[in-house]
């Protein structure tokens, strides 16, 4: 049984579709990147595992966790899931912590209210989480507020504060995009060592797929609320076959290009999955679109390989077959 099976998920708005069939699992301690740009549908997705959606969005699909259905749940028992078997880290780690306690009261606070802790042993355990996200100097640490804190900091303290929870699964939806790049580069290796250190599965959300294949073992590109393409990090990456993937891969600043050369975009912005309707969602940007794109979706197709994509300029091309 996997970790976490997202099955057929749908996520409507009185105004339209916002994430449309998204399937996907993750096992124990494996760790699937999200990608897509800006308004694909990633956060919506997070919160709906979360249970964290606005009342006005109506789910279909099923989501399961630890073989139990997370749709179905009563409120109370998904709460005490958030609070243990599921950790989330966000963009924004000020916005989870209280800018007037000390660290160290939070994350203890944490321990004694979710996992029962006396107040001795709470303040021993933080201690030795903070020394685990690679905080110098924790036991001082302890003892300043969330602004003593630079932004790096803040969210390896958030990170900490999910791992005393001991989470089988943590989600962190673009934990790293605050961040300036060498302090992002820095707490994605710390996310990768406490992935295996803690056994953890992670589900890894961010609009750039170089953070991606820093951590993931396998990626899934989403593109106005459905799936374009997935498959293993080295193969995607290096031979992606949707054009959607390939576009995001063109569009990666890199660091040997010219400076002052304008970025390889995709032409055209996002569309939501309700302006898709019939038909490719990616259709009307993309470079090799034929008819039939804009009036038939493309099927999810097994590449080989762990590999799939839906792209109808993949029908039976046998150089796209990676096995
Ligand atoms: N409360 C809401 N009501 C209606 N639409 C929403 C709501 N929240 C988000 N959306 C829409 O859902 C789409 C996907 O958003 P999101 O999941 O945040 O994208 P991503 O995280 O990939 O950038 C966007 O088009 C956004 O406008
Ligand atoms: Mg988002």
């Amino acid at each position: 049984m996997a970790l976490l099976e997202v099955d057929g998920l749908s996520i409507d708005y009185p105004r339209g579709r916002v994430v449309d069939g998204l399937s996907f699992t993750l096992e124990a301690g494996a760790c699937l990147g999200l990608v897509g740009e800006s308004g694909s549908g990633k956060s919506q997705s997070a919160l709906a595992l979360l249970g964290l959606l606005p009342a006005q969005a109506k789910v279909q699909g099923a989501l399961r966790f630890q073989g139990r259905d997370l749709l179905t749940l009563e409120e109370s028992a998904r709460r005490r899931l958030r609070g243990s078997a599921i950790g989330m880290v966000f963009q924004d780690p000020m916005s989870s912590l209280n800018p007037y306690l000390r660290i160290g009261s939070q994350l203890t606070e944490m321990l004694v209210v979710h996992r029962g802790l006396g107040r001795g042993s709470a303040e021993a355990e933080a201690l030795r989480m903070l020394e685990a996200v690679r905080i110098g100097d924790a036991y001082r640490r302890l003892r300043q507020y969330p602004h003593e804190f630079s932004g790096g900091m803040r969210q390896r303290v958030m990170i900490a504060m999910m791992l005393l929870l001991k989470p089988a699964l943590l989600i962190a939806d673009e934990p790293t995009t605050a961040l300036d790049v060498t302090v992002q580069a820095e707490v994605l290796r710390l996310l990768a060592e406490l992935r295996r250190e803690f056994g953890l599965a992670l589900l890894m959300i961010s609009h750039d797929l170089g953070v991606i294949a820093e951590v993931a073992d396998e990626v899934l590109v989403l593109y106005g609320g459905r799936m374009m393409e997935r498959g293993p990090v080295p193969l995607v990456l290096g031979r992606p076959q949707h054009p959607y993937t390939q576009g995001l891969i063109a569009c990666r600043p890199r660091l040997d290009s010219p400076l002052g050369q304008p970025l390889p975009a995709i032409p055209g912005t996002v569309a939501s999955a309700r302006e898709a309707g019939a038909g490719c969602g990616f259709a009307p940007r993309c470079r090799l679109a034929r008819e039939i794109c804009r009036q038939q979706t493309p099927a999810w197709t097994p590449l080989g390989a762990a590999r799939y994509a839906a792209c109808h300029g993949l029908a039976g091309a046998p150089e796209f077959d990676d096995g």
